[in-house]
């Protein structure tokens, strides 16, 4: 089954794709932690993508695309996957369905999460990251169980560079601006299955298992 994640930043896309991706037995492919990942080995991708990450703005078109054609081409895909935060624009979704095509395949359902914009900002305010594996974590929703370690791997967690309150409402500007469109996009295509995410993990869980069964 072909996933997509959609919402603005914080809506909870990344945790709801973990437990997708585990139940399913399908890969969870989130842009952001592929970009964060290049950014952290040095590489050119990571280099030129950085100075917008740390801005809150889009990365361009032909380096969020590349990266996604690479990975969705890898055998784990074959069953299906989850994309998390892609696509971010038209050009992207137009991009990833012929990319589809090609392989005789589409999305299936694309999720839209519906949250406030005060949740966003509290949550992101409260997130932490494992440095190490990358798990998320909430200082109150989602807490570890040993202040400041992740409970899978014990690495140091610690604040993403853009979830500062004033990156925070820049990334919410960008998304209504270049990314709410695509809600459109999918409505019209009969695939756009809107969830709450002003709810709490779990609840929202089970109404995504309601749809995937
Ligand atoms: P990306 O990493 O994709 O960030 P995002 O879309 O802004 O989404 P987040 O990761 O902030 O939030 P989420 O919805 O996944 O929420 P989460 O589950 O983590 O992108 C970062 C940057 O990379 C972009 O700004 C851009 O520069 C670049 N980029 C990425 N993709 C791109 C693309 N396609 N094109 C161009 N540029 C791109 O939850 C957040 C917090 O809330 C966590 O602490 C969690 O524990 C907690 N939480 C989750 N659900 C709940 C709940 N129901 N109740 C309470 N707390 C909750």
């Amino acid at each position: 089954m072909m996933i997509v994640f959609l919402g603005p930043p914080g809506a909870g896309k990344g945790t709801q794709a973990a437990t997708v991706s585990k139940a399913k037995n399908i890969p969870h492919i989130s842009s952001g932690n592929l970009l964060r990942e290049s950014v952290e080995s040095g590489t050119e991708t990571g280099k030129k993508a950085q100075s917008y990450i740390e801005k809150g703005l889009l990365v361009p078109d032909e380096i969020v695309v590349a990266i996604i054609k690479d990975r969705i081409v890898k055998s784990d895909c074959k069953g299906g996957f989850v994309l998390d935060g892609f696509p971010r624009t038209l050009a992207q979704a137009k991009v990833l369905d012929g990319e589809l095509k090609k392989i005789g395949s589409k999305i299936d359902i694309v999720f839209y999460f519906a949250v406030s914009k005060d949740s966003v900002v509290l949550r992101l305010s409260g997130r932490l990251i494992c440095s190490s594996c990358g798990a998320n974590y909430h200082v109150s929703f989602v807490p570890p169980q040993k202040a400041g370690l992740c409970d899978n791997c014990g690495g140091n967690l610690c604040q993403r560079s853009d979830d500062k309150k004033e990156t925070v409402l820049e990334r919410l500007r960008v998304y209504q601006e270049q990314t709410e469109g695509l809600i459109d996009y999918y409505k019209k295509n009969g695939i756009l299955k809107e969830v709450s995410s002003d709810k709490n993990i779990d609840d929202i869980s089970k109404d995504i298992f309601l749809i995937i069964k």
